[in-house]
């Protein structure tokens, strides 16, 4: 069975790859990006599979123009995989009202609006899977990246709420956590404007340098490993709703999951005492 894929955010990284795994498994793909240019190489690499056009995801006429474009010229979306993001880096603080606003504009309502504009099509075929790529982040929280970790919380609650209520149509909504895989999220994410004296030399700047080490960083997960799991997930029935990806995720959710298990019995005595 072939499939119909909407990928956001394909210039780059994880994107990048799956719309070339796709493309190379025999499915189509929408491959989307700001720079509708900088899909050429693959769109010539797999001329019957590939079309491509131009997104912005904080943009709602490019959203709804994309959505339009998958289903005249492939036909529906069987796929819609959110991916496209940037990250912000700074302590909550830092953080001001209109940067939180841009990170909670790409993290969250892009991936809402664009579930919207293609759940129409998929109730009325009966069929369909939303993939959010979400992060590790999107369950676990990081000092010095409040506004990234809260825009994937966000994220992972809609999921949630959607993947039951869209579950009686046939269609699947399933949030993807990976850990660290080698992209360019470590140079495009943002620095917060203010910079607080205060927090320098901390934990905010520990984790500001792990994110920059990310970029091609050789020891991270690869792109491709990203591609195939996705690929895997479509295709297999009853996977779980929220999939950590890479043995790094998985290891640190393992290891949260006892620690929560440990603040909820320490928490008993406050809960039932109220
Ligand atoms: N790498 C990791 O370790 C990691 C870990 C956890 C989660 N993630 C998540 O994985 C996803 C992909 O990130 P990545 O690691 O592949 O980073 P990346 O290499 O920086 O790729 C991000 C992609 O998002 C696109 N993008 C940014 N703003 C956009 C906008 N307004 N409209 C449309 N596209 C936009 C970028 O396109 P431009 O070229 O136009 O900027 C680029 O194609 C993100 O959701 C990220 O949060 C990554």
């Amino acid at each position: 069975m072939t499939r119909r894929w909407l990928v956001t955010g394909c210039s780059s990284g994880l994107g990048a790859a799956l719309a070339k795994a796709v493309a190379a498994s025999g499915d189509t793909v929408l491959a989307t990006a700001r720079k509708p240019a900088t899909l050429d190489a693959l769109a010539t690499a797999h001329p019957d599979m590939v079309r491509v056009a131009a997104l912005d995801v904080r943009d709602p006429d490019s959203c709804a123009a994309a959505v339009r474009a998958a289903e005249e010229q492939l036909g529906g979306i069987d796929v819609l995989v959110n991916n496209a993001a940037t990250g912000l880096l700074g302590a909550v603080e830092e953080v001001s009202d209109e940067e939180l606003r841009e990170q909670l504009e790409i993290l969250v309502v892009a991936p809402w609006r664009l579930a919207r504009l293609a759940l129409p099509g998929m109730r009325a075929r009966g069929s369909g899977h939303i993939v959010n790529v979400s992060s590790l982040a999107g369950r676990v929280s990081f000092p010095g990246m409040g506004a990234y970790v809260a825009g994937k919380h966000a994220l992972e609650g809609m999921t949630q709420a959607l993947a039951a209520e869209v579950e009686p149509f046939g269609i699947r909504v399933t949030a993807l956590e990976p850990g660290g895989f080698a992209t360019r999220y470590g140079v495009t994410a943002a620095d917060t404007a203010v910079r607080i004296p205060a927090y320098r030399g901390a934990a905010v700047d520990e984790t500001r340098d792990g994110v920059r080490g990310m970029t091609d960083n050789p020891v991270l997960g690869r792109p491709e490993d990203f591609a195939a799991l996705v690929l895997r997930l479509v295709a297999t029935p009853d996977t779980p709703q929220r999939v950590p990806v890479g043995a790094d995720a998985y290891q640190y959710l393992e290891a949260i999951h006892g620690h929560s298990g440990t603040e909820l019995a320490t928490a008993r005595a406050f809960a039932e005492g109220a």
